[in-house]
């Protein structure tokens, strides 16, 4: 199938999901450890924050620069990285921003997180409503650089309010995170 940038578009195993709401969840419970950290966007999307605050999992807020597209300061990303922090959350196209991220700054994001071994979480929820010059790329295409976790609904690109149908997509060819979750279970 190909891609937004006329590549070959791998399809990976989905999870259905009551809303991207509950996908935000799923995957904020999925990586919440004793002493764990996730990195969210400020601005963002407050659900973010109210999940991680409820899993016991610790926020550190990375910077959008205005002056630049609202694009990912990368220099703050590293600076807040430690061994204990789970992922990276990407909101693309960006709420509250409106930020629609080019194909290089994507790529640059999911190099940072391959640099310090964490995953990259993609909410493109708006994925199919981008305004700019910039076309809307699927973090997804870069899994091969670092695991991503989409996540997703129907409800803002179909307009359909209540219908609560979610999902996340693992694009993870290389198979870091089960090859993870293996040494962890192994470890136990
Ligand atoms: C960035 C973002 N992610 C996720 C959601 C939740 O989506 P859903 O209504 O499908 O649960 C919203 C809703 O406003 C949102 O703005």
């Amino acid at each position: 199938m190909p891609n937004e940038r006329g590549g070959d578009l791998l399809i990976y195993p989905q999870c259905r999901r009551s809303g991207c709401a509950h996908a935000i969840e799923v995957t904020l419970t999925t990586l919440a450890r004793p002493g764990s950290n996730i990195l969210l966007p400020r601005p963002g999307y407050p659900y973010y924050d109210a999940c991680a605050a409820n899993r016991n999992l610790e926020v550190r807020h990375y910077g959008l620069l205005s002056d630049h597209g609202w694009e990912v300061d990368l220099d703050t990303v590293e600076s807040l990285t430690d061994h204990n922090t789970a992922a990276i959350v990407i909101v693309n196209p960006g709420n509250p921003c409106g930020n629609v991220y080019s194909y290089e700054h994507l790529k640059k994001i999911v190099e940072t997180a391959r640099k310090l071994g964490i995953l990259v979480i993609a909410d493109k929820v708006y994925g199919h409503l981008a305004f700019g010059s910039n076309p809307f790329v699927a973090m997804g295409v870069f899994g091969s650089i670092a695991p991503v976790i989409t996540l997703g609904s129907i409800l803002k690109r179909w307009i359909v309010p209540r219908w609560r149908l979610g999902w996340l997509v693992i694009s993870d060819p290389n198979n870091v995170v089960l090859a993870a979750a293996a040494l962890l279970w192994v470890n136990q």
